[in-house]
């Protein structure tokens, strides 16, 4: 495949670099070539005329069969949200119902431009198959709790994740303990020693809200991330989500040791749980990456949209606190960082996988473009969100920003069809 006369290639990659009128090669799933007039030969042509081509997104905190349960509750803090509404909903929330919500959310994120997401949740073989479906690439982690002596199957449950992964292109795994409140010591230390077996990473909720660090003190006699790192959890592979109470001392001992702050601003201000000083966590070289959380907390997948808040959240006070490179390099290289994927993806290099997105300039939102700065501004604070065309592992998933692989209208139906069970 090739895409031909490209107006501006965003390629992410160390020089940030952006060239302009260039054609771009795939070969199979990876990038084969970027230059001037390369020869179409046999190749299938993808007219990318006034078009910008960019790195897919990478949202890398969400659970996206929680689609299926938006704006089932939007006044509510954390905790009250999660027991009062979302958790009776997830006991009526069967593997189908997974499925569709997951199929829902995998076509959402393809039309807003995200190419990979990581994913913690329940029934992850049908999260697993929605991927495959769509098209999308996903890591994907069996959410690990132990609140109702269920911890033996839900571990069981994971390895069998992971195994049943194994070998497929797009997917990838983790281990992923919901949370210091929701995991227990032994729970921890299991998912910290089944990481080292299969060599992947952890997911965990850390430091969401001001309660979960006041129990952990209670309980722990520690915020909850210093009792991760007592337990050994704290280095590169720890991918922390949310952050947004970490102290001082927190933030240092991730500074020396290494691990991935993933920042959902969206849910973290609908559920009233606070703002998560990304700035300050950044000057540390902290690695920062982007993600919605799941849709019942805020209340789409649109990563652009996220990208916006996350900026303007924090020149709140004094603009200069952030800018729109630091916020594009969170939605794409430092998502694969924090996935540990960045050699395959998260910029556009020769011989990384062919993960991209085509942005049509022929759009008000889009337009006028005042040079490559101007460019950037608007990928991050104008544009709607809304695609053209997405290209994941060298296959065509998006064209003319609908999803080819998967029926839109039967998954809108199916989706509709189970809001009553949910009301
Ligand atoms: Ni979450």
């Amino acid at each position: 495949m090739i895409l031909k006369n490209i107006r501006y290639l965003v390629t992410q990659n160390d020089d940030r670099q952006i060239i302009e009128d260039v054609d771009l090669l795939i070969h199979g799933d990876r990038i084969a070539g970027i230059g001037h007039q390369i020869p179409a030969g046999n190749h299938r042509i993808i007219d990318c005329s006034n078009k910008v081509v960019m790195p897919g997104l990478i949202n890398a905190h969400t659970h996206v069969s929680m689609t299926l349960l938006r704006g089932i509750s939007d006044n509510k803090e954390l905790q009250d949200w999660l027991e009062e509404d979302i958790f009776p909903a997830e006991e009526k929330l069967e593997e189908e119902d997974a499925y569709i919500g997951a199929l829902l959310g995998c076509m959402e994120m393809l039309t807003t431009g995200t190419t990979t997401f990581n994913d913690m949740y329940d029934h992850m073989d049908q999260v697993a198959e929605a991927v495959d479906q769509t098209g999308i690439r996903a890591m994907l982690g069996r959410g690990l709790l132990d609140v109702d002596g269920e911890r033996d199957r839900r571990v069981d449950e994971a390895i069998e994740l992971v195994e049943s992964c194994r070998g497929h292109g797009r997917i990838s795994t983790c281990f992923a303990p919901h949370g210091v409140y929701t995991a227990s010591e032994q729970l921890l230390l299991e998912a910290k020693d089944c990481a080292e077996i299969f060599n992947t990473s952890y997911h965990i909720h850390v430091s969401e809200t001001e309660k979960e660090v006041n129990d952990s003190i209670d309980e722990n006699e520690k915020p909850p991330l210093e009792y991760l790192n007592e337990l050994g959890l704290v280095n590169n592979d720890l991918i922390a989500a949310h952050g947004v109470w970490l102290t001082d001392k927190e933030k240092q001992i991730m500074a020396e040791k290494g691990g991935n702050v993933i920042h959902n601003p969206a849910a973290n201000l609908k559920l009233g749980s606070g703002i998560a000083d990304i700035p300050e966590i950044m000057e540390k070289e902290i690695n920062v990456a982007l993600g919605t959380d799941g849709v019942a907390s805020n209340n789409n997948l649109n990563l652009f949209e996220e990208a916006k808040l996350a900026s303007i959240l924090h020149k709140r006070n004094n603009p200069e606190k952030i800018n729109e490179q630091q916020i594009l390099d969170m939605a794409t290289i430092n998502g694969a960082k924090a996935l540990g994927l960045e050699d395959e993806i998260g910029s556009i290099e020769l011989g990384k996988k062919a993960d991209l997105i085509t942005i049509d300039l022929d759009s008000p939102d889009m337009t006028p473009v005042h040079g490559k700065k101007g460019l950037i501004s608007n990928i991050v604070y104008s544009f709607s969100g809304k695609v053209d065309d997405v290209v994941v592992d060298g296959e065509p998933v998006v064209q003319g920003g609908e999803v080819v692989k998967v029926g839109r209208e039967k998954i809108l139906k199916y989706a509709a069809d189970l809001s009553e069970k949910f009301e």
